[in-house]
């Protein structure tokens, strides 16, 4: 017997439907999309266009750094990060941790599939709407900060060096999470401990992590890896395939590739920034695109507020900006529950905070 209950939130323990693992699917062999996952034309990967200029690397030991930075969280949300401080072997081992995890067998990594109410675990969609269009991805999503959130259960157990790896990877990149919001703190004219704070001090800040495997896809013309999102909190660092293109950010109306840069942490801006900041930074609306030759990896931290934290434009953000918070507030929590049950949908509920 199956029970579903219900949180406060109205969100049951289980998927509307039975979820397929796209890695099953791509092995299998299939030649032809199934209906679910083929998008309408406007929608699809080829829709991408050029954009003049790239997305802007921050090479963080270089004398211009806070100037590309300023720019780049101004006006595209996003940036490459170079010489960031985490050596190679970290970035690349926890690279080959997540690799570990897709590698294992199906019904091994079955034991850790997730539901709808946490996220936590293995998983192959977001939002729990019947029906909806499903992306060409799987992914493996778990808390790693604060400490008394993490799931011991939802780790894979069999795999030596896993939590090793990834715990190593997140703690370099908890200290670069906290330079880079006393950067970004200063830059808005605030106290440089003050985005720390707001995010609930440096014991709470939230770090989860998602590992995204994109398997080969028989029409790639005609789907998506991950739909066009923002990321609902702080902001994120990514680590993706060297060689291999596949995500997206929208600039103005266009969508740009971000090209890989070996050992480069891509960082975006998320909504609880756009918000704190009053609008003067702007979180990135972005996608990830899939291949038939090659299957993609990426490795995904959010870092984000605590979440009884309530979020609202901060006032000095407010009075160097147009001098009116333009934002409602909310907590973290509420707002992320809102995208867990909708699903992905561009940037549309940040701009659904903003007041006339
Ligand atoms: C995400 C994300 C991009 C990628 O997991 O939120 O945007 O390239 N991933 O996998
Ligand atoms: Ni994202």
């Amino acid at each position: 017997m199956v029970v579903v209950c219900n949180n406060s939130m109205g969100v049951g323990v289980e998927w509307p439907e039975p979820v397929e693992r796209v890695q099953k699917l791509a092995e299998s062999g299939i030649q032809h999309l199934p209906q679910r996952y083929i998008r309408p034309p406007q929608d699809r990967s080829s829709s991408l266009s050029l954009s003049p200029t790239g997305v802007p690397v921050v090479d963080l030991s270089a004398g211009n750094s806070m100037k590309v930075m300023q720019s780049a969280c101004r006006e595209w949300g996003v940036f490459q990060l170079v010489n960031h401080g985490i050596p190679d072997t970290v970035l690349s081992s926890a690279m080959n941790a997540s690799r570990g995890f897709f590698d294992l067998p199906m019904s091994e990594k079955q034991l850790y599939a997730n539901d709808p109410l946490t996220y936590e675990g293995y998983g192959s969609r977001v939002g729990v709407q019947k029906g909806i269009l499903l992306d060409w991805g799987d992914y493996f999503f778990h808390h790693v900060r604060p400490l008394s959130h993490q799931k011991q259960h939802k780790w894979p157990a069999n795999l030596p060096h896993f939590r090793r790896n990834i715990d190593e990877y997140c703690s370099r990149v908890f200290e670069l999470c906290k330079e880079l919001l006393g950067i970004f703190s200063e830059d808005l004219g605030l106290p440089k401990g003050c985005l720390v704070e707001r995010f609930g001090g440096e014991e709470q800040i939230g770090l989860s992590c998602r590992m995204n495997y994109y398997p080969k896809c028989p029409q790639p013309e005609l789907t998506l890896g991950l739909s066009p999102h923002t990321d609902p909190g702080g902001f994120t660092v990514i680590i993706q395939d060297d060689n291999l293109c596949g995500l997206q950010v929208k600039k103005d109306v266009v969508w740009v590739s971000v090209p890989p840069i070996p050992k480069a942490l891509i960082i975006i801006l998320a909504d609880q920034l756009e918000v704190l900041s009053n609008g003067i930074y702007t979180s990135a609306e972005h996608r990830a695109t899939v291949n038939k030759e090659r299957e993609r990896m990426s490795l995904v931290v959010f870092c984000n507020p605590d979440g009884e934290m309530k979020i609202g434009p901060v006032e000095e953000a407010v009075a160097a900006g147009r001098g009116k918070a333009l934002y409602e507030e909310m907590s973290f929590n509420q707002y992320r529950q809102l995208i867990r049950t909708v699903g992905t949908k561009g940037k549309s509920f940040v701009n659904s905070r903003k007041g006339s």
